[in-house]
């Protein structure tokens, strides 16, 4: 394995076991929605590398649509709780089951504006699933439907996750340095 970038402080989950751990979920949406057919619809860029291995271990018939948003950061963070699509998705949801992928639940504002976003297109049915769910930083409540990892109060990188648009392509997902990480 080649020397890990500096901005890695430790790997928190390795590529096997995000991979092993995307299978276990995407067998529980494929049981989940069996007999349907389910839109995954992604939210850029953070999900892309964790909804294209989620969407090929799916077992049943799966659309792909992507959005993208802007949040409006506060200096406590990313969220501050105002967030608009900044690229809507190409086609409608109208009757479709929905699953929207999201890379992390932090505060639950961004998911929060788009699940109810979203509902309002007359979705036959709106689920989440998120590869990390961060609780502990919880401001509003959201409904988890399938989540790969819980993991505590760190910046993390890697599987789509970025620091100022980097590290997105790392395999595993790793705690970001904190010398390198102005927060
Ligand atoms: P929320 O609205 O606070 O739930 O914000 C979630 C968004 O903030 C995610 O979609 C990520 O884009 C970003 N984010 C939150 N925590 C992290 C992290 O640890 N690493 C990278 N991006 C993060
Ligand atoms: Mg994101």
């Amino acid at each position: 394995m080649s020397a890990q970038p500096p901005g890695v402080e430790r790997i928190l989950f390795t590529e096997e076991q995000v991979s092993q751990r995307i299978q276990e979920v995407a067998a529980e949406i494929s049981a989940k929605y069996r007999g349907r057919e389910l839109k995954l619809v992604g939210v850029l860029k953070g999900s892309i590398f964790f909804l294209t291995a989620l969407a090929r271990a799916i077992e049943i018939p799966v659309k792909i649509d992507f959005l993208s948003i802007s949040s409006f950061s506060g200096k406590k963070g990313p969220s501050s709780g105002l967030v608009r699509i900044a690229k809507d998705l190409d086609e409608s949801i109208e009757g479709e089951d929905v699953l929207l992928v999201e890379d992390i639940v932090d505060t639950g504002f961004t998911i929060r504006y788009l699940l109810q976003t979203l509902a309002g297109r007359g979705p036959n049915s709106m689920g989440l699933c998120t590869l990390l769910d961060r609780t502990s930083r919880r401001i509003v409540q959201v409904p988890v439907d399938f989540r790969c990892f819980e993991i505590g109060d760190h910046f993390v990188i890697g599987c789509g996750l970025d620091y100022k648009q980097l590290y997105r392509n790392l395999g595993y997902i790793a705690v970001m340095n904190p010398q390198i990480l102005e927060r």
